[in-house]
């Protein structure tokens, strides 16, 4: 029998290639291995405000994405989080087995909730960790691909699953997370310091999945590079070893090879050829984006959800036998 992933990205902000090599690309070839589940995960969106409206959009263009990227929906599952109910009410029941100190030490919370202070962030978005070790449980998922920021929240899901299983019998599978090396962790082009994010404030920090072909090589050009004229792939220089990374990522070449065709040529011959490469990705992946209906794509993703609303109800009935609700 194949394993089975389950993964998922939320609907907010604009996708960039950072979210397609860290884990959309992951899942096209993975989708023939495993039994693949993937989810829009609205419910995590609303943790910050929403337009509600522009998060209808947004969601249906994450599914579209998802396809564009090569997510077959004759092998894979796609579906929208809020359509399947029982995401929300493992959440619930986790909850009373999740300690304050495991959501305190979350990085990415510590992040989010800078902005406004720990005073000013919603008990969602602190909660939201335990949400997404929900979405993982109830499916039995054994393998989560993720980038590298959400690993400290699959290694919560495991822990929770022992817990679980500890305290009322055998119940959840233990996930392992799936991270691979180069596309794990794209940083900011404006900032190698930190990873390529959706809300960044400048545009410069990262390529949408929907820029136009002008716009990357513009955004590639601006994007700082480090002293020096030779291409090198090290941590002594992250802006030249990130450019690589994605270089690598979408040409499927390793890092070495990259660096070695590039020697005894500038920055210049480098940055044009890349530029040229996520092009070539992005014409062809722009093209089937546009051509699916929000019809279309909406019936797809009813499908799919009742499709694994049998599991998820199937798993709930365990669940709440388990911890003593009446039957
Ligand atoms: P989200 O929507 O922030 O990101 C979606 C996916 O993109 C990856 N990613 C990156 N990878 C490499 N470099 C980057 N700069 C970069 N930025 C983002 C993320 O690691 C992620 O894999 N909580 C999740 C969504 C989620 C989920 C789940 C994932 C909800 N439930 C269950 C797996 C399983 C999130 O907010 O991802």
């Amino acid at each position: 029998m194949k394993k089975r992933i389950f993964s998922g990205v939320q609907p907010s902000g604009n996708l960039h290639i950072g979210n397609y090599l860290g884990a959309i690309k992951n899942w096209v070839e993975m989708q023939d291995q495993f039994e693949s589940i993937f989810c829009v995960v609205d419910l995590h969106a609303i943790t910050v405000p929403q337009d509600p409206q522009k998060l209808r959009e947004k969601t249906l263009e994450i599914a579209k994405i998802y396809l564009a990227a090569g997510i077959d929906p004759q092998k894979s599952t796609i579906f929208i989080q809020s359509h399947v109910v029982q995401h929300s009410e493992l959440a619930w029941i986790l909850n009373t087995i999740t300690k304050m100190p495991e959501l305190d030490k979350m990085t990415q919370f510590k992040d989010k909730s800078q902005k406004d202070g720990r005073e000013g962030a919603q008990v969602g978005l602190y909660d939201y960790p335990v949400l997404m070790a929900a979405d993982i449980l109830l499916y039995d998922t054994e393998v989560v691909p993720v980038g590298e920021d959400q690993k400290q929240h699959v290694e919560l899901a495991r822990n929770l699953a022992q817990r679980f299983n500890q305290r009322f019998g055998q119940t959840f599978t233990v996930p392992d997370v799936f991270i691979k090396q180069e596309g794990m962790r794209i940083m900011g082009l404006d900032n190698p310091a930190k990873k390529m994010s959706k809300s960044a404030i400048s545009e410069y920090n990262y390529i949408s999945l929907i820029d136009d072909a002008k716009t990357v090589e513009k955004k590639i050009k601006k994007a700082v590079t480090d002293s020096g004229s030779e291409l090198e792939y090290s941590d002594e220089k992250p802006a030249l070893k990130n450019l690589i990374n994605i270089y690598a990522c979408f040409s499927n070449q390793s890092p070495e090879e990259i660096v070695k065709k590039y020697q005894g040529k500038g920055y210049g011959d480098f940055k044009r050829d890349l530029a040229e490469t996520i092009n070539g990705f992005l014409a062809d992946f722009q093209e089937k984006f546009n051509s699916y209906s929000d019809e279309q794509v909406l019936a797809i993703l009813r499908a799919g959800a009742e499709k694994v609303e049998k599991i998820a109800k199937e798993k709930m009935k365990e669940v709440r036998e388990k911890v003593g609700f009446v039957m």
